[in-house]
């Protein structure tokens, strides 16, 4: 690991005045940078991510909006990949928190004005970003490594986020107020959005080239996880044997990253492995709809309109 260029010239303080900038959810600024509203602690991760990734033909790449199933999917994509290297009894999801075994470019890999030192992650590597596809490096977009990319509907999404940040923010800052945050969400203004664009960015790119963005939903996941099971691991190359399916693999995987299942291990009790978010909130509800406690119909009206408005014509639905 060795020390990265931005902070030798100080560019990124240079930079942020430019940036169109709002008061984060939590603490601190969140800046416009290329589109997307990047929390201000992560623009210079982002900036070397994109400067000095180097993709491997054979990475996996995991993307997601921040409370879309981030955890679920890291567990399963690594689990699917290195199933034939441990017995199910042996799986480090046992003792680690997903974050630990897949780690995200902006709030681990490149964090602290650090270029890693990649070459130590054991082929195939996988690892996870929230950057939206246009932002991602080009190493990444033009070498024939693959994307997953996991999305849920945007109401469980905002409702995810409220709570996570609600725990997560100082309490001098007083609660987190739903309405605020709503509306913020609602104008695009929250943490790697616009949500839209981001989903839309990575639904336009598994149209066009399927063989490199593999996309997937949340609600599908819930409604059936051994088939969306399948499909990732055909994607990434690697399906399920007949023999494999005869014996369980898959539903021992399902098993094994379940929301009870995670929930209860002391790795995911305690500790933090993404800074400033403590394990234990990563796993809340894990369900489908709970945004109907929450909501009033008016907002539910108010980003439906939304909804339909950005999706017409894509053919994603919610
Ligand atoms: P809720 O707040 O609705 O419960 P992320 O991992 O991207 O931060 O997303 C967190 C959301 O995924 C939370 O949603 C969390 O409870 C849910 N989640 C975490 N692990 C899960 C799992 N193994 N299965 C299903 N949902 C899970």
């Amino acid at each position: 690991t060795k020390s990265n260029d931005l902070a030798e010239t100080d560019e990124v303080a240079e930079l942020l005045p430019s940036l169109p900038k709002e008061t984060s959810w939590r603490s601190g600024y969140m800046y416009r940078y290329q589109g997307f509203w990047c929390p201000e602690k992560q623009i210079s991760a982002v900036i070397a991510f994109q400067r000095h990734f180097v993709a491997h033909k054979t990475d996996t790449i995991l993307v997601t909006l921040p409370k879309t199933g981030t955890t679920w999917l890291k567990a399963l994509a690594f689990s699917i990949m290195n199933r034939a290297k441990y017995a199910a009894s042996q799986n480090p999801l046992n003792s680690f928190n997903p974050h630990g075994l897949v780690p995200f470019f902006e709030y681990k890999l490149y964090a602290n004005n650090q270029i890693p030192d990649l070459s130590v992650f054991p082929s195939p590597r996988i690892f996870a970003t929230h950057v939206p596809y246009p932002s991602l490096p080009d190493s990444i977009k033009n070498s024939s490594c693959q994307i997953v990319y996991l999305c849920r509907n945007p109401f469980d999404t905002f409702i995810s986020l409220w709570h996570f940040i609600s725990q997560a923010r100082p309490e001098r800052f007083g609660p987190l107020s739903l309405e605020d945050s709503f509306d913020r969400f609602c104008n695009g203004v929250a943490g790697f959005g616009p949500f839209f664009d981001h989903v839309l960015g990575f639904w336009t790119k598994s149209l066009e080239r399927p063989e490199k963005v593999l996309f997937l939903k949340f609600e599908d996941m819930k409604e059936d996880i051994n088939s969306q099971l399948k499909r990732l691991a055909e994607f990434l190359g690697c399906p399920f044997s007949a023999e494999e399916e005869r014996d369980g693999v898959i539903e021992g995987i399902s098993k094994l990253c379940s929301f009870s299942n995670l929930k209860d291990k002391e790795a995911n009790k305690t500790g933090m492995s993404i800074p400033g978010f403590e394990n234990n909130t990563l796993f809340r509800r894990g369900e489908v709809g709970d945004w109907v406690n929450f909501l009033t119909p008016d907002m539910v009206d108010r980003l439906n309109k939304i909804m339909e408005q950005q999706l017409a014509g894509s053919g994603l639905q919610f």
